[in-house]
């Protein structure tokens, strides 16, 4: 008989299904894919979920403002708001450093960020916690080759602290994968967001790329962001991988730089 396991839900109860149920409590899962594809919004669905049962959360920002995660997470009728005054969330603002801001980081480096979400974790008190790091790359900008040093270390402390977390990880043609390649390795599972544009019309896609202890669905479901709601699942489709697949030649020059970067760290010969 197998060990019971503990699930946590997306927020999203088709997202759930795709995972057997949601995310083992306690794992770290990275949420990568291309700008605008979801990544943060299906960050907020998974904050918004631990709010609405009564968890904690813990919500660190590197590219987007404070306010700007609060507006967006009203369009879809979550108020972040009324979390930060009950206390049942923090947002840790790591762009707009300022020393009037409550949260705050005084630096972009991983000692400071674990500190940090260390400190919120005291703040919230006991209980089931939720985190999400919004983006992790922004801690490795200027070193790409210590990705998985960073994240190895970030998720090693953290995991102490009874918290399952999210850590978004971009990748885009021009900065090569190299910035997401450490999380995508050290995280118990990945969840992958990708775009197309076909006739015309850009489309969103989702898919559970590796998830620890689970039978998760292996297909791509197409998804909607829809004002009011948020991601809405439309269905698996039968998109071939070309359609959104990178280039050939992109594709390796990804796997060069990987290489690289492996080599550099000597993580690999
Ligand atoms: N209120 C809304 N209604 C419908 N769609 C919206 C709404 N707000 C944002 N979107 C869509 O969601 C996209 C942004 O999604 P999100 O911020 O989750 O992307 P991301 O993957 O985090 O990108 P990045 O890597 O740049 O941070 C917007 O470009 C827009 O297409
Ligand atoms: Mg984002």
């Amino acid at each position: 008989m197998s060990v019971k396991i503990e699930r946590v839900s997306t927020g999203i109860p088709k997202i759930d299904e795709m995972l057997a149920g949601g995310i083992p409590r306690g794992f770290a899962v990275a949420i990568t894919g291309e700008p605008g594809t979801g990544k943060t919004i299906f960050c907020i669905h998974f904050i918004a979920e631990g709010l609405k049962r009564g968890e904690k959360g813990v919500f660190v920002t590197t590219e987007e403002s404070r306010s700007s995660i609060i507006v967006q997470a009203s369009q879809f009728g979550f108020d972040f708001k009324r979390g930060e005054e009950e206390k049942r969330l923090v947002i840790i603002d790591a762009l707009m450093r300022s020393d009037k801001a409550p949260w705050t980081l005084s630096a972009l480096n991983p000692e400071e960020l674990v500190q940090k979400v260390i400190e919120a974790k005291k703040y919230l008190g006991y209980g089931p916690t939720r985190l999400v790091i919004d983006s992790m790359s922004a801690f490795w900008l200027d070193a790409p080759a210590m990705a998985r040093r960073h994240s190895y270390f970030i998720k090693r402390v953290l995991s102490q602290w009874d918290m399952t977390i999210l850590m978004t990880s971009q990748y885009a043609v021009t900065t090569s994968e190299a910035f997401g390649f450490g999380v995508e390795h050290v995280a118990d599972g990945i969840i992958r967001f990708r775009r197309s544009v076909s006739g015309g019309v850009l489309r969103r896609f989702v898919m559970v790329e590796k998830m620890r202890w689970t039978p998760h669905d292996k297909r791509m479901y197409e998804i909607d962001i829809v004002d009011g709601k948020g991601i809405v699942v439309i269905g698996p489709t039968s998109l071939r991988k070309e359609d959104v697949a990178l280039p050939q030649k992109v594709t390796e020059k990804i796997i060069k730089a990987k290489g690289k970067s492996e080599k550099e760290i000597g993580l690999s010969d």
